[in-house]
């Protein structure tokens, strides 16, 4: 059979052509780590959400190593929580999930993108090379204000990333020559060790307590402060651990002026 020379040479082309976009379509979906959303997140029922186990207290959860879990929950016009932080070099599985209607979550200038129903769980697995900060916006109309329903993701460089929280109770007011309890709870949220030193700082005393917890958990530490030699009148505290830092004022007043003297 003869076929004509522009004949084989068009047949070459649209051969080339057919591969070309075979080629370029598995490359889309395989090669830069596209993945659909699919039903792996299972499914929830809407009402229950604050009693569940992880949508209850939404947030950032420390899996191991450098793995870590969000869970969002979408509601009518925001993200709870709206402000979400991970480290770089992590890898992050967020389930997100809505209270109402039909939302989103998208990270805008990324590929992470997905509806968010209620009844369902969306779930997806990023990772995170490098610090930055983004934007997070619902693009599913949602109602009327649905153009202002937005979060923020920033991604922090690992040393600047902890699940260190402190929370500290203090009197308002001491009578002068007792002794007073300002106590501080210090807890990890991280599955590795935390050792560190909380200070407080009181008039011109200055109180240290060594802070151990292993793996997830919480420490209460008590500072004894001398309110004799404060002095009565108002001092200004402060207890600090690492970058966190809470701060209030004591009162110490005479046993015979002001305060609860019944007591
Ligand atoms: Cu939520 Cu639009």
């Amino acid at each position: 059979m003869n076929i004509h020379t522009y004949e084989k040479a068009w047949l070459i082309a649209s051969m080339v052509l057919i591969v070309g976009f075979i080629a370029t379509i598995t490359y889309g979906a395989v090669g830069p780590g596209i993945a659909m959303i699919d039903d792996d997140g299972g499914s929830i029922s809407p009402d229950n959400i604050n009693d569940h186990e992880r949508f209850g207290e939404p947030g950032v959860t420390h899996v191991g190593g450098n793995e870590y879990e969000v869970a969002v929950v979408a509601q009518a016009w925001s993200y709870t929580p709206s402000q979400i932080e991970v480290p770089a070099n992590s890898e992050v599985t967020f389930y997100i999930t809505s209270r109402d209607v039909t939302h989103s979550f998208t990270v805008v200038g990324t590929n992470m993108n997905t509806m968010v129903i209620p009844g369902q769980v969306s779930q997806m697995t990023v990772e995170f090379d490098e610090p930055g900060e983004y934007g997070i916006l619902c693009n599913e109309y949602c109602g009327e204000y649905h153009h202002t329903m937005e979060g923020k993701l920033n991604v922090v460089p690992e040393d600047e990333f902890d699940l260190t929280e402190l929370s500290v109770e203090a009197p308002d007011e001491a009578q002068a020559g007792n002794e007073t309890t300002i106590s501080a709870t210090v807890s990890d949220g991280m599955q590795t060790d935390l050792e560190t030193t909380a200070t407080l700082e009181i008039g011109e005393q200055t109180l240290e307590r060594d802070v151990m917890i292993s793996g997830e958990g919480s420490e209460t530490v008590e500072f004894a402060v001398d309110t004799a030699a404060l002095g009565t009148g108002e001092h200004d505290w402060t207890v600090t651990v690492d970058d966190h830092q809470e701060s209030g004022t004591l009162e110490v007043v005479n046993a015979t002026e002001g305060g609860d003297d019944s007591a």
